[in-house]
């Protein structure tokens, strides 16, 4: 274990106090308090203010079609209706697409999915308004027009959402061609549901002289703010949207919050009534978009030590009915097909397909696990065909230090603690003899075989759109020395606003319980970013230690006046100010002589990435600051005989730089490792063939990981390392990247059906990895070894 985790779980209450006020110190969530004993509040929880109104969506039945009309009388006749709106009652712009403006608010004209809201009913209870939008068969005429409900039958016809992207180094053809060896393959990699556990909801309440207040349960208050006033035809200063906390966001809350901002704030703007839209679990599968999923054609040359001389690969995604963020979560994909390896000849090519299903979004790592899962796949593959142990091919293609050490898109990787960390994480986890171990129990087992598989992670961060990579803080010191700290960042239960109090602790000297952030709020913080990229704390840190630097500094030099003394020698810690030498005082008798003196005890700070750059039609740049790396051991048990798979034991090794929070960092890694554990094993999203019904809406049918299926032994650790780049006191971001340690149990999955035939033939495992998917691949292995010409085949194709 972490010391500093040790610390933190002692009961010592001096070291506990000595650690509070400092940055790199493990902390509990600042709201865990109030989440264990249900005082947390949430958009829901909120009190209504008197006469608020309920909305619900009224749902296309189709997923393609004309909108002909809307019978409104028949809505409006139902109990406790009070009004029913359509996209003819917006003032304003029926817009709410995040880049590309192609996304109404309320269809209009055109159905383009099924699940697309049309129209709200509004009414005097929540019940009321969701049964008679529940009539939405009934009231909508709507002559349907064929939808397009694959990726693939909107690639034949040349259907996007925005123009293919290409990146491209030196001649991956030529390498290929020229490489001792050669792989093609194709795969699947399924969508996921981001599944936050506080669903959509936003509760919109009219303010004096046509101004709104939106509580919104999202990771991107000032979008919303625009969405909302853009459709009402107002200015951006009449509209504050406010959000204290999620229970999760995911990336489901970046974008993909505006439609219940936006019918929210248009029912109460048009009926002068507060209007809360908190839409059923299964409405909120219907309606919004989720991870994209992607489909893969890849045609690569190797060498004999498995090193990638040449790629070439096509990357295929579902972006649904309309751009959404799907450009961006594709250029991510193709900045992280490289993941931990150097491919000196590659060329990418990226589709994002427009069919009639939800619009998919952001997801931790957007876009970045999809495209690193296909370097993986990619690996192992290479590494069966070899008949090498996967780790020896990934290690060898490993990026280097001080050569080998340009990505695709031309950045550099500075700092590169790959091959250690791996090192580390291979030793610490007994991967060499357990892999020896497995092989050996496997030998004598007929039914139940065990995989193992250890793979790497290197990510990205910034938002690879560079303008987003600015945010703001205000901090409030106030006469009594209680400090109040706003920035732009959203808190989902990541840890943001604990790591932000800590940085403006240490800044401050002022111990962590003097400290509250309050909700994150537009007329406050103004023209933010969304809360995503995992930028939060690296940014809004940044900020808000500018803004507390500002006191400080008009403290210090107030202090050296007043006392006498050399500024230099000025320390602010513990609630002290020393003054030099042996002389301090109270904290709270300066600032009351500084407030006497008139000093300014608050400030605003702002911080903006240094060093980006991006050419987007070169695809070449710097689009991170700085990489995090990470590797995952899994071990799993496989049932030949019913598909179903456990996961045995996990060992993580994650780096978070210097950790703000080893405590809340720890939560991250797990947390992130079990979700994309879910993503590849277990969550499988299912849509009727014909009607385009997405058929997996609800948790009876959409299967995410529970404590159940946490491994028996999960051993994490932070590795201990500092980050190159001049982050919030050298931390690294931790949100997305741990995402993809879940790699480690997919691979180990396929090693353990790869067992089946000796590791002879390459098992065609899906990914999600479901236990249909699992049998449906050792069928495939057994039929392949039962036939002596499939395996000559396998050999040739390996000689090749
Ligand atoms: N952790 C919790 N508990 N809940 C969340 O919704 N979202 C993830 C990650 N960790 C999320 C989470 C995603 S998608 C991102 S981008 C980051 O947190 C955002 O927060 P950060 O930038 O402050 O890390
Ligand atoms: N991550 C999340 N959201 C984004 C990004 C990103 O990299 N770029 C633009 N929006
Ligand atoms: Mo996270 S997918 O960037 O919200």
């Amino acid at each position: 274990m972490n010391r500093a985790v040790e610390s933190f779980l002692s009961t010592d209450p001096a070291a506990a106090a000595a650690s509070a006020a400092r940055v790199g110190v493990p902390r509990a969530h600042e709201s865990a308090h109030l989440h264990v004993a249900g005082a947390a509040q949430y958009v829901d929880d909120i009190p209504e203010v008197a006469g608020t109104l309920h909305a619900a969506l009224g749902l296309s039945p189709v997923a393609h079609g004309t909108l002909n009309a809307v019978d409104v009388a028949a809505l409006r006749s139902q109990p406790g209706v009070v009004a029913v709106l359509t996209a003819a009652d917006i003032p304003g712009v029926n817009d709410c697409g995040a880049i590309h403006h192609d996304e109404p608010i309320l269809a209009a004209g055109q159905v383009m999915y099924l699940g697309q809201a049309v129209f709200a009913v509004i009414a005097t209870d929540r019940e009321s308004a969701r049964r008679a939008a529940a009539l939405a068969k009934k009231v909508l005429d709507i002559t349907p027009l064929a939808p397009v409900l694959t990726a693939r039958e909107a690639h034949a016809r040349g259907q996007y959402v925005v123009q293919p992207m290409h990146m491209v180094r030196g001649d991956a053809q030529a390498a290929i061609a020229a490489a001792p060896h050669r792989l093609r393959d194709t795969f699947t990699l399924g969508g996921q549901e981001q599944f936050y556990l506080e669903g959509q909801i936003s509760y919109a309440v009219p303010q004096e002289d046509g101004c709104l207040k939106v509580h919104c349960s999202t990771q991107h208050p000032s979008e919303m703010q625009h969405v909302v006033a853009h459709m009402l035809g107002k200015a951006k200063h009449h509209v504050q949207v406010e959000c204290r906390r999620m229970g999760g966001g995911f990336g489901g809350k970046e974008s993909q919050s505006s439609v219940f901002a936006g019918v929210a704030a248009l029912a109460a703007f048009k009926l002068g009534r507060a209007v809360k839209l908190r839409p059923d679990r299964d409405d909120d599968f219907m309606v919004t978009g989720r991870r994209h999923p992607f489909e893969f054609s890849v045609d690569v040359g190797f060498d004999d030590e498995g090193r990638l001389l040449g790629v070439e690969v096509d990357m295929l995604t579902n972006a649904g009915w309309s751009a959404d963020l799907s450009s961006a979560v594709m250029g991510r994909a193709l900045c992280h097909f490289d993941n931990a390896y150097w491919l000196p000849n590659v060329a990418m090519h990226g589709y994002c397909a427009r069919t009639n299903t939800q619009s998919n979004t952001a997801f931790r790592g957007f876009g970045g696990p999809q495209g690193a899962y296909a370097v993986e796949h990619i690996m192992d593959t290479v590494a069966r065909r070899l008949g090498r142990d996967p780790l020896a091919v990934r290690r060898a293609n490993f990026y280097g230090v001080d050569e080998r050490n340009v990505t695709p898109y031309g950045q550099t990787v500075e700092g590169n603690v790959m091959a250690p960390l791996a090192a580390e994480l291979e030793a610490t986890s007994g991967y060499q003899a357990r892999r020896a171990e497995i092989a050996a129990w496997n030998a004598t087992s007929p039914v139940l075989k065990r995989g193992i598989a250890l793979t790497p992670v290197k990510f990205g961060i910034s938002f690879n759109v560079q303008h987003l990579n600015q945010a703001g803080a205000l901090v409030h010191l106030y006469s009594d020395g209680s400090c109040l700290v706003n920035h732009g960042g959203t808190e989902m239960g990541q840890g943001l606003n604990t790591k932000v109090a800590q940085v403006v602790a240490q800044e401050l000297g002022l111990s962590f319980e003097r400290i509250r952030v309050t909700a994150t709020d537009t007329f406050k913080v103004v023209n933010t970013s969304a809360t995503a990229a995992s930028t939060g704390s690296d940014l809004n840190g940044k900020a808000a230690q500018d803004a507390a630097r500002q006191i400080r500094e008009r403290l210090t030099a107030f202090a050296a006046q007043k006392h006498g003394c050399d500024a230099a020698e000025i320390r602010f810690a513990n609630d002290q100010v020393h003054l030099g030498g042996e002389r301090r005082m109270p904290l709270d008798d300066l600032l009351l002589e500084a407030y006497l003196a008139r000093v300014q005890l608050w400030s605003d700070g702002f911080y903006a990435t240094p060093g980006l750059s991006w050419d987007p039609k070169a695809m070449k740049g710097r689009p991170f600051y700085y990489y995090a790396f990470g590797a995952a051991v899994s071990e799993v048990v496989v049932d030949t005989l019913t598909g179903e798979s456990k996961l045995l034991r996990t060992d993580l090794l994650h780096d978070v730089g210097k950790s703000l929070n080893p405590a809340i960092d720890l939560g991250q890694v797990e947390g992130g490792f079990v979700q994309g554990m879910g993503w590849l094993t277990m969550e499988e999203l299912i849509w009727h063939p014909k009607t385009g019904a997405l058929l997996t809406h609800a948790p009876s049918t959409y299967k995410i990981p529970t404590a159940n299926d946490a491994p028996a032994v999960f051993n994490t650790r932070l590795f201990d390392n500092s980050n190159v780049a001049d982050s919030i006191h050298r931390s690294k971001a931790v949100g997305e990247p741990p995402l993809l340690l879940g790699f480690s149990v997919w691979h180990a999955i396929r090693d353990a059906v790869s067992s089946v035939g000796q590791h002879r033939v390459d098992p065609p495992l899906r990914a999600p990895a479901t236990a249909e998917a699992v049998l449906d691949a050792v069928d495939a292995v057994r039929a392949a070894i039962a036939t002596p010409a499939a395996v000559a085949a396998a050999v040739e194709a390996v000689a090749q």
